[in-house]
């Protein structure tokens, strides 16, 4: 049977999915608590894998070998980057990129040394349902009343963006990225290497600036876990 994964860095942007799974039951690994159950109609695991690249990977790692996940859907928060990327607005990753990844000069900048890529591309289908379903929601649910649905880029690092100069200075030397995050592209990383299709969806609680800080705390308080349970379960139910 196939089992899907949805992951989330934090509490919050899982902690409203938890209550929805069928026959939950909870078992614990690596420090980290992966609850499975039924989920309109998929084998799920969902599991809280901490904040930053690292978390994501050890998380992903078990999921797909331990568990054997046969994909794997990340939903949470990110920092807008993008011209018109605002907060509440929904942004799908069609392809994500460690923006703080430099072996340079011994590779090109931001390339995972030894891989040949920067960036690493999400399972079209998958995101295209997330899509479908963050569109969705974006016209219709009243805590996503006048959002935007956004394709592309995102990009991973473990920083919390949190000034004009750095969001700008992000935007200079990679002027398609959509968001910011700490996970996408280490999740996307993984994937690549055990050669499993995974999607993330992120909702957008700061523009990663001066005021980012405020921001991102109010909005993970107030509507991350509302929003993340209903842009994957709409994306379940597709
Ligand atoms: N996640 C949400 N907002 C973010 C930001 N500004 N920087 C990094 N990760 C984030």
């Amino acid at each position: 049977m196939t089992r899907l994964a949805i992951v989330g860095a934090m509490h919050e942007e899982i902690a409203a999915l938890r209550p929805c799974l069928a026959g939950l039951r909870t078992e614990r690994r690596a420090g980290r608590d992966f609850h499975f159950g039924g989920l309109d109609g998929h084998d799920v695991i969902l599991v809280r894998c901490g904040i930053g690249k690292v978390a994501a990977a050890i998380t992903t790692a078990v999921l797909l070998d331990a568990y054997d996940a046969s994909a794997l859907l990340f939903t949470g928060v990110a920092g807008g980057l993008g011209d018109g990327v605002r907060v509440g607005d929904i942004v799908v990753a069609t392809t994500l990129l460690q923006h703080d990844m430099n072996a340079e000069p011994l590779f090109p900048r931001w390339e995972v040394p030894l891989t040949g890529r920067a960036r690493f591309d999400a399972d079209p289908a998958w995101s295209a349902r997330l899509a479908r379903a963050g569109h969705a929601l974006a016209a219709t649910n009243a805590h996503a009343r006048a959002a935007t649905l956004h394709q592309g880029l995102v990009v991973s690092g473990d920083r919390f963006v949190a000034t004009h100069a750095e969001s700008d200075q992000l935007l200079a030397v990679l002027p398609d990225a959509l968001a910011v995050e700490m996970e996408g592209a280490a999740v996307a990383q993984v994937c690549h290497d055990f050669a499993r299709p995974f999607a993330v969806v992120r909702t957008i609680s700061d523009r990663a600036d001066d005021a980012a800080h405020g921001d991102f705390q109010r909005f993970v308080r107030d509507v991350a876990a509302p929003y993340s349970r209903d842009v994957v379960r709409a994306a379940l139910a597709a």
